[in-house]
């Protein structure tokens, strides 16, 4: 499996990056004469009806962090995606649909005083929800302003309890084939894994979302949680999270292991810092036609700036 891998992924430069990667799997999808339209299926607001933590949306807000402006339309925001796990197409938010959020185990495990397992809705009763608006920066270009809803990382690491030896924390998306197509190409590092270094995931800015637009978040999304931290290119921003994994050694996320020169593990927002193919000093708010100039840290250097002071010396904006 490892062998075939590589050999997929010994493409061209060009082909192999997420919108690469989209266009070259669009095309082997229409050579096999698959696509969406195949797929009838429920929309976003019947499968959000049967969520029973619905009651607790919309949650207060929390401006410490800022409002950015304007808001990304919900429509647009919900309907054009990154979740390869349903497609490599941006319109993979029906066939979401199929994902069934309840039950939903969260597995905590790796340097912790015990491992422990907990269902999403314990979970949610343990924690106060509050609202945040923030800036969200893909690494392709486009960007949205979104509120989501749900609860520092910190209160979550809180819980779980790492030990002192713990220096990151991984996380993994659900892995279920029979849902999610795309986990059957084994070309692909499934699940789906990224990972924070403690201080990252204990800086409060750090997000775990659990709603969106004051609403359980869409399936689509990542639900029935994510993680935000909107500093970052939106790979770090791991959907459907199904475990926690707390370590002393470095995670190698998704897209790192698919190519590791053109994603690396901080990933942080730098407009100075080009992608090895494509300049990073613009971005493409969705539903604009107009490019605006993408801001160091998307916007948030004031609060995660001191994160990497000692950290000179790694690559901190790939
Ligand atoms: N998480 C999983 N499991 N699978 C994915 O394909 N895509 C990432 C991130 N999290 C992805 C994922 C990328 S590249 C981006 S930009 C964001 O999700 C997109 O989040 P959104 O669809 O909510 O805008």
């Amino acid at each position: 499996m490892l062998i075939k891998r590589r050999r997929g992924w010994e493409l061209p430069e060009n082909r192999v990056t997420p919108e690469g990667i989209y266009l070259q799997r669009r095309d082997l999808v229409r050579v096999m004469g698959l696509g969406a339209a195949s797929l009838a299926l429920p929309g976003i607001a019947l499968a959000q009806g049967a969520d029973p933590s619905a009651a607790r949306y919309p949650a207060p807000r929390n401006d410490r962090y800022g409002v950015p402006t304007p808001m990304t339309a919900e429509k647009q925001a919900t309907t054009y995606n990154n979740f390869y796990e349903f497609g490599t197409d941006k319109s993979i938010w029906r066939d979401a649909q199929k994902l069934e959020v309840r039950p939903w185990t969260i597995k905590v495990s790796g340097l912790v005083e015990k491992p422990f397992e907990i269902g999403i809705d314990d979970l949610l009763a343990r924690l106060p929800l509050e609202e945040r608006v923030y800036r969200h920066r893909c690494v392709e270009t486009w960007s949205m302003i979104v509120p989501w809803t749900g609860f520092p990382m910190r209160s979550l690491v809180a819980l779980c309890k790492p030990t002192s030896g713990a220096q990151y924390v991984v996380m993994k998306t659900l892995s279920k084939p029979s849902v999610m197509p795309e986990q059957r190409d084994l070309l692909y590092p499934w699940p789906y894994t990224e990972g924070l270094a403690m201080d990252e995931a204990m800086n409060d800015l750090t997000f775990i979302a659990t709603g969106l637009y004051g609403k359980p978040i869409p399936k689509q999304n990542g639900a029935p949680l994510r993680l935000v931290a909107p500093w970052k290119y939106g790979f770090k921003n791991v959907k459907s999270i199904v475990s926690l994994e707390f370590s002393d050694k470095r995670p190698v996320g998704f897209w790192e292991k698919l190519q590791s020169q053109e994603y690396g593990f901080w990933a942080n927002v730098n407009p100075k810092v080009p992608h090895p193919r494509w300049s990073q000093a613009t971005e493409k708010p969705l539903g604009s036609s107009e490019r605006i100039p993408t801001l160091l840290y998307n916007g948030y250097a004031e609060f995660v700036a001191g994160l990497y002071t000692n950290r000179t010396a790694e690559k901190l904006y790939m």
